[in-house]
């Protein structure tokens, strides 16, 4: 039984093992629970009184052998895996990590937001999901309105009728409602239309829209405000403003910058005549401010509402609208030095 024992200790000494499963074989055949030496250490009370002493140091020896065994194979395993690189040479410098960057369409609207907060005007935000009366009814657009159809909605329920925004004209009707003039606010959020996508349109935009109502607001105002606008914005100074057709305005108009023709790219974006339009504006018609308990006779306002996206395409020359959602880095990793 010695005898046994003590080749078992030389076989221990002798043993080696490349791989983790080699390891653990060896370590449940000496040591698991049904292993070797619980098979011994049951044999103890079947020796004779006078071996047991040498015979239980000599289990003692096998034991310790084979744990130590145990320990050094495992240990030279994951030293050996770390020497092929499996961890990486931690002293290494580490590897550089990529800053990411804003969207466009976040910076210019924060470009916007910063331009009209400089003087004087807040942030207002409102529900995506909208009713027909802060949409439409409020807006001087009531049910069977013509210029209804000017908006291609989409309608997600009709009664009570819940729709998506398509403009943000919505939130200062909000916004009006629970504030007493003077008001002074723009309105930027995410916008729908039911429209057919193309490199010039999509069914999901951003717009910023602003309004401003106290007492003897007038179109002068309206005007030197975008001209600030438009030279803090993109570095120009002439602006001309077009007579059009809103239903919350009146009289509307439509702001075109002059942008310039110097170089090709000019030319081809302003069709040849040098104008861009940027925006659609006017005073607040008498019937908006009535509905959101404003008193006309002593009140007035403009707005003016424009899309982010348009204005980012313009400052950035983007050539097509689709790219701000098809979320391509190779896009999106231009605008890094931005901001
Ligand atoms: N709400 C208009 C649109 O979405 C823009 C606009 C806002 C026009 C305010 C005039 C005044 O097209």
């Amino acid at each position: 039984m010695l005898h046994k024992v003590k080749e078992l200790i030389g076989e221990v000494q002798a043993f080696n093992a490349t791989t983790k499963d080699e390891i653990e074989t060896f370590r449940i055949k000496f040591l698991g629970k049904k292993g070797l030496l619980t098979d011994l250490f049951n044999e103890f009370k079947n020796v004779a009184p006078a071996e047991r002493k040498e015979f239980g140091q000599a289990l003692n020896t096998l034991k310790n052998a084979a744990q130590d065994k145990v320990t050094l194979l495992k240990d030279t395993l994951e030293n050996s895996m770390e020497q092929k690189g499996f961890y990486g040479d931690l002293t290494r410098p580490s590897e550089p990590i990529e800053l990411g960057s804003r969207h466009p369409i976040s910076l210019v609207r924060n470009q916007i937001i910063d331009v009209f907060s400089r003087i004087g005007f807040t942030v207002s935000e409102g529900p995506e999901i909208e009713d027909d009366w802060h949409n439409f009814t409020a807006l001087n657009l009531p049910e069977y309105h013509p210029a209804r159809d000017m908006q291609d909605t989409f309608f997600i329920e009709k009664n009570p009728d819940l729709l998506l925004r398509t403009h943000t004209s919505s939130v200062q009707v909000r916004y009006m409602e629970s504030h007493k003039p003077p008001i002074r606010t723009i309105s930027p959020g995410r916008v729908f239309r039911n429209e057919d996508i193309s490199a010039r349109a999509h069914c999901i935009f951003h717009q910023v829209e602003g309004l401003y109502i106290d007492t003897d607001v007038s179109f002068a105002d309206l005007k030197q405000t975008l001209l600030y606008f438009t030279k803090e914005m993109f570095g120009k100074s002439k602006i001309r403003l077009r007579p059009s057709y809103f239903p919350f305005t009146e009289p509307s108009a439509e702001v075109d910058i002059y942008w310039g023709l110097e170089t090709e790219t000019d030319y081809k974006i302003t069709k040849g005549t040098g104008w861009l339009e940027i925006m659609g504006c006017g005073m607040v018609d008498p019937n908006v401010l009535k509905n959101a308990n404003i008193d006309p006779e002593v009140y007035s306002g403009y707005a003016f509402g424009m899309g982010i996206e348009r204005i980012a395409m313009l400052l950035y020359q983007i050539p097509d609208i689709r790219m701000f959602y098809e979320n391509d880095v190779r896009f999106l990793e231009q605008f890094k030095s931005v901001l």
